[in-house]
């Protein structure tokens, strides 16, 4: 099997590493383009095997699969340039959010799946939100997902929900990141501790709380129970979250949410500008 990346920016590239990395896949059957090709040399030089394809059509003549990494903005032009070759048989896989499976099903004759990861897949961890078209069989989630699960947890989710899983799920890391360069950064100014200190500490705990909600069998309101014991230093700290953050997550959701709208809208006009209505989702 040879699975092809077009586009090894951010996410391509950590995908490419990830399934070396994890043993999925042998670096022979990787074949990766990029507008910018002197990023595929890079990596080829890496992991010596990896093929350095000279552009997105033979990335695509020669993949069983393939991954296309790269932003919503970029897709009608790649899409144009591969419609040709992605022949029935190939499945081709998006991991953008507001490029949808119809679009995608509408613009190319082959298999399409769309399967967003998360930076945390870097190190085989987190979740990967997997949707698949009509044309994808059986044998093709599965084969899919068994890639997927080296590096990530596949979840299959609806289209409809693809932005809300992708901000818990892909965007979750960069917010989780905040909070706790924040909550460090006041440590650090209200209590004079060593930065290096106080972030090691956040991050030892960021990883033992994951580990006590995804195997320790902890819901999130038991954790906090399990902590905050009536009338302590937690259960304080808490009720002062509870009244600060009140409404922030659901503005977080709207500023989420509207610009996914936008990328959306901006995606529909570049590759149906010749079409009068929007297409229903
Ligand atoms: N970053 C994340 O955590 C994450 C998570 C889930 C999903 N995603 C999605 O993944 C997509 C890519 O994001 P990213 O963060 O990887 O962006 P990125 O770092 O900008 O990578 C995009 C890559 O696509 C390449 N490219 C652009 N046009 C091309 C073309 N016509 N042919 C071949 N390659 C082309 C770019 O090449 P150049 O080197 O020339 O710029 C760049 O290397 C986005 O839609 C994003 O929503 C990202």
């Amino acid at each position: 099997m040879k699975v092809g990346f077009i586009g090894t920016g951010s996410m391509g590239s950590t995908l490419i590493e990830a399934l070396i990395q994890s043993g999925a896949l042998e670096p022979e059957q990787i074949i990766a383009s990029n507008r910018t090709i002197q990023k595929v040399h890079n990596l080829a030089s890496q992991y010596p095997g990896l093929q350095v394809a000279l552009s997105n059509t033979e990335t695509v003549e020669q993949s069983d699969i393939v991954f296309l990494c790269v932003k919503p903005s970029e897709f009608k032009h790649v899409l144009d340039e591969i419609a040709e070759k992605a022949h029935a048989a190939l499945i081709l896989v998006s991991i953008t959010s507001p490029v949808l499976i119809k679009h995608l099903e509408s613009s190319l004759k082959c298999k399409i799946a769309k399967i967003i990861p998360s930076i945390t897949n870097y190190v085989w961890s987190g979740a990967s939100l997997c949707m698949y078209g009509s044309r994808i069989q059986t044998e093709d989630r599965l084969l899919l997902e068994q890639l997927m699960m080296a590096i990530s947890r596949p979840l299959q989710v609806s289209e409809q929900f693809t932005r809300i899983t992708s901000d818990l799920a892909s965007c979750g890391p960069a917010f989780l990141a905040f909070f706790l360069q924040k909550w460090v950064g006041a440590a650090v100014e209200e209590t004079g501790i060593d930065r290096e200190e106080a972030s090691r500490l956040a991050c030892e705990m960021l990883l033992g709380t994951g580990k006590l909600l995804t195997e320790g069998g902890f819901t999130l309101e038991q954790l906090q129970q399990r902590v905050a014991v009536p009338g302590g230093i937690t259960a304080e700290a808490l009720r002062l979250l509870n009244d600060e953050l009140e409404g922030v997550f659901q503005k977080l959701i709207g500023v989420t949410h509207a610009k996914y709208e936008e990328d959306l809208e901006k995606v529909h006009a570049q590759l149906f500008d010749h079409e009068i209505n929007r297409p229903q989702y």
